[in-house]
């Protein structure tokens, strides 16, 4: 069914549910305790401490039917598996590009693509760059330049694609810097910059200034069908093309793809580098057998590409799309009605809420979205994902600037949660804004050099978090 009957209102799951997970319900003291033991970081918590997990979507959803079935069939066979083929055939199905290669998940295609495209000194354009991807380009001696439009770092602003690139800037750099900048990286959906979408507006005029100057354009193309769903319900003259239609104009205008399947891929691993460029993909190719395996299968069981293959497609069903946007919609309107601060307009798989807006007191140098994450984890057993100065304040000379956002990231698993999740979750986000005068900041006591969130571990800057 691809559009509902338009006598009812109400958006509901557009599915119905075969096996349950039950989820565990802890005490405050519990909590209090965990966070003690894991360093008030939240990716070092047992996850069976956790009620609700907003930590991320990426390869937290629910699998089809059709998805399970589709792994009985997986061919494990070390080269040419069907499995390949089919996964193969998706993906051509809808970007179009010429060489599909498998890999783990998106950092491996990000690593690859970096390896083989970049050198010491080169920069890298993008919209924002994930933690990830910034990462692999400074892994090379390159510069990550994010180049956003100014609207990006307005949480308040409606503006209805804030994932957008600066065009103008893009201009001025490859007029200037030309010589230095081997490929541009666009970001769809947006989701450093608060999960905002890229209009097709901006990805012709990205792609036109690239192809202006012969620079091939890269999309990382993690959430592309939602992505395509906000184009289509925001921008003019897409209202009556599919999801799919829109995603294949989309990537006509690149010449290459990376993507963590573990997001519209429906998965829960996997990932592919897809480009255009003959001499590129092969020394790609070489790559990726050096540290994936063989360009059939690249790091992944036969199952998974067969699991993917039909998750490529569910990404783009129309009344899933409506479900999963309007989801996150919902939250976001409860949200402001309890005055608590959110990136507007809520975006394709998570709520941002602006911490520094909500917690004004608390300075930067004491990370006000670290503390109000792990605060929200405390009360309600909700476990959300800082993206702010603990992610991105270290700057790769060691030196530390406070990040242009402080947001509290509360990503939807895909098909997983249900509505009464959902009204939970805005009961104990509301409560929390209900005490925000109480809620101190965090130091921290040891950090890794690099994607130091993921490890580092922190104690309340003041004795504790709540006063
Ligand atoms: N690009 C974007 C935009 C991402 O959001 C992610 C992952 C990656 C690349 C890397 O993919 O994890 O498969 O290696 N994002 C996850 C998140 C981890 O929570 O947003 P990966």
């Amino acid at each position: 069914m691809n559009s509902p009957d338009s006598r009812f209102k109400t958006i509901i799951e557009p599915f119905r549910i075969k096996a349950v997970e039950p989820i565990r319900f802890t005490t405050r003291d519990e909590r209090q305790r965990a966070l003690e033991d894991a360093g008030y970081n939240l990716f070092a918590l047992h996850s069976d401490d956790v009620l609700i997990d907003l930590l991320t979507d990426s390869g937290t959803g629910a699998m089809s039917s059709a998805q399970w079935a589709g792994m009985m069939r997986g061919d494990e066979s070390y080269a040419g598996s069907p499995s390949f083929y089919r996964f193969e055939s998706a993906v051509k199905g809808i970007t179009g590009f010429e060489h599909v290669l498998p890999t783990h998940q998106g950092r491996a295609a990000e690593r690859i693509l970096c390896s083989v495209a970049l050198k010491p000194g080169d920069i890298v354009p993008n919209n924002t760059h994930f933690d990830t991807t910034r990462a692999n380009v400074e892994a090379v001696g390159a510069t990550a330049l994010d180049l956003p439009v100014p609207e990006a770092r307005d949480t308040g602003s409606l503006a209805p694609f804030k994932g957008n690139m600066d065009v103008e800037a893009l201009r001025r750099l490859l007029a200037e810097r030309r010589e230095s900048v081997p490929l541009v990286m666009l970001t769809v959906t947006n989701n450093s910059g608060g999960g905002q979408p890229v209009s097709m507006a901006n990805v012709r005029a990205v792609s036109a200034v690239c192809r202006e100057h012969g620079v091939p354009l890269f999309i990382d193309c993690c959430r592309y069908a939602e992505n395509a769903y906000l184009v289509k319900t925001r921008e003019p003259g897409y209202e009556d093309k599919s999801p799919r239609e829109i995603a294949t104009e989309m990537f006509s205008y690149a010449d290459g793809a990376t993507m963590s399947a573990k997001k519209d891929g429906m998965g829960n691993i996997g990932g592919f580098l897809a480009l255009n460029d003959d001499a590129l993909a092969q020394a790609a190719r070489n790559q990726l057998i050096l540290t994936e395996g063989f360009p059939t299968y690249g790091g992944l069981a036969g199952y998974d590409l067969e699991a993917l293959a039909v998750g490529f497609e569910e990404a783009l069903h129309e009344d899933y799309l409506r479900y999963r946007i309007r989801s996150v919609e919902y939250l976001g309107e409860r949200l402001l009605a309890a005055d608590v601060p959110i990136v507007r307009p809520t975006g394709g798989h998570a709520v941002y809420i602006d911490a520094k807006a909500l917690l004004p007191a608390v300075p930067q140098t004491e990370y006000p979205a670290w503390a109000l994450s792990c605060v929200l984890y405390l009360e309600g057993g909700v476990r959300s994902v800082e993206i702010g100065s603990v992610m991105f304040g270290r700057q790769p000379d060691g030196t530390e600037k406070p990040a242009p956002l402080e947001l509290v990231r509360l990503a939807f698993p895909r098909r997983t949660y249900t509505q009464s999740h959902v009204d939970y979750l805005a009961e104990v986000i509301a409560y929390v804004g209900s005490i925000r005068e109480r809620v101190r900041g965090v130091r921290i006591v040891s950090a890794p050099p690099v994607l130091r969130h993921f490890t580092a571990r922190f104690e309340p800057a003041h004795g504790s978090l709540l006063t």
